[in-house]
């Protein structure tokens, strides 16, 4: 079998050990593997190389993808798709692993369910927002980063006794913020999963004051709903029509909102892509390279429209097109918990 390989989206620490799962797996299956370069984009235009253990034995540790990455969207018109449908024919192509996340696996998804399309999904985000998968891979780095930016911050909002707003990353989920907040104890945590009410949060800073701590925390995720921000923004989407969040700037929002409403001296830093980079933790490895196993054994038992997902400690087949139909974001117990670990 011809079996192509391509990594899609965000890019997030754990794709490399993941296309050395797939292509260790596959090799054990005697699969001619092919890297796609870009994307879906390396469908579009045609470009792939091939893929052997000696370029894919070194990388379980690097950051990053070695394939590329972009937010093609190939079903964004017809040339696009049909550029798509014509080179996976030519190449000869026998089925098409996407490594990625709500988008790059959902053009997966709707090629095999609307084209027939033998496609298998690899998930991956550092934001752990799909559905239908324990843990996605890069979440663990991603967030980790952000726990050891909020602990370097604790040192200088100490030092200063300030208030120092950590802005995180997290689209449309805020499970980056929720875990940063939890492991970094911070005394506020806002979520896109829930209105932000400024003017609570700054009542309950002022009482982390009262109570006689110098010093306060907050994590921010980007996508955090506050109205007051969005009216007159001139919003810059990708080929998926998501807004690119960084500059909305919520963190720089709330500091200023933070120090005019409570008198509290504060300040504000973001994470950023900087989430993104780096090697990847052990758990990422090890995930990356068991899903990527998975995929090649979901290809060579036929089970197409499938994403290899972590379910408790078993890494198991699910239907692709269920996983990409809805977001998985942190839900109501979560919410509460976040309440009980702030006082
Ligand atoms: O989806 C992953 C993510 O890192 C989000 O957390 C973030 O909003 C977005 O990607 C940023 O995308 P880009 O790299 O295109 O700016």
């Amino acid at each position: 079998m011809k079996v192509g390989i391509l990594t899609g989206g965000g890019d997030c620490p754990g794709l490399n050990p993941a296309i050395r799962g797939v292509v260790y797996r596959g090799l054990d299956f005697g699969f001619e593997m092919v890297g796609i370069q870009e994307g879906w984009r390396g469908l579009v235009k045609g470009n792939y190389e091939p893929l052997g253990l000696s370029d894919v034995e070194e990388i379980i540790y690097q950051g990053g993808t070695m394939l590329g990455s972009s937010r093609t969207n190939p079903f964004k018109n017809d040339d696009d798709l049909n550029a798509v449908l014509a080179n996976i024919k030519s190449a000869g192509f026998d089925a098409i692993v996407a490594c990625g996340g709500e988008d790059t696996l959902g053009v997966a998804a709707k090629l095999y369910s609307k084209h027939g399309v033998p496609t298998v999904g690899v998930p991956k985000t550092m934001d752990n927002d799909l559905n239908n998968t324990d843990f996605t891979f890069g979440f663990d780095t991603a967030a980790g980063v952000g726990m050891e930016a909020l602990d370097r911050l604790r040192d200088t909002a100490r030092s200063h006794r300030r208030v120092m707003v950590l802005e995180v990353m997290g689209r449309h989920a805020g499970w980056v913020a929720a875990y940063v907040g939890l492991a970094g104890g911070a005394d506020f945590v806002t979520l896109p999963e829930e209105t932000l009410d400024v003017d609570a949060m700054c009542a309950h800073l002022m009482a982390v004051k009262a109570r006689g701590k110098k010093y306060a925390l907050v994590v921010a995720s980007e996508g955090t709903i506050l109205p007051a921000l969005d009216p007159n923004a001139e919003k810059v989407v990708d080929a998926f029509g998501h807004v690119q969040l960084g500059d909305r700037n919520v963190g720089e929002y709330l500091a200023d909102a933070i120090q005019e409403k409570t008198g509290w001296e504060t300040r504000s830093a973001v994470v950023g892509h900087v989430h993104r980079g780096g090697s990847p933790t052990l758990f990422d490895r090890v995930l990356g390279m068991r899903v990527g196993v998975k995929a090649a054994e979901l290809v060579q038992s036929g089970d197409f429209g499938k994403m290899a997902a972590l379910r408790g400690t078993d890494v198991i087949g699910v239907d692709i097109v269920e996983a990409t139909a809805t977001l998985k974001v942190v839900p109501p117990a979560w919410l509460e918990l976040l309440k009980t670990a702030r006082k």
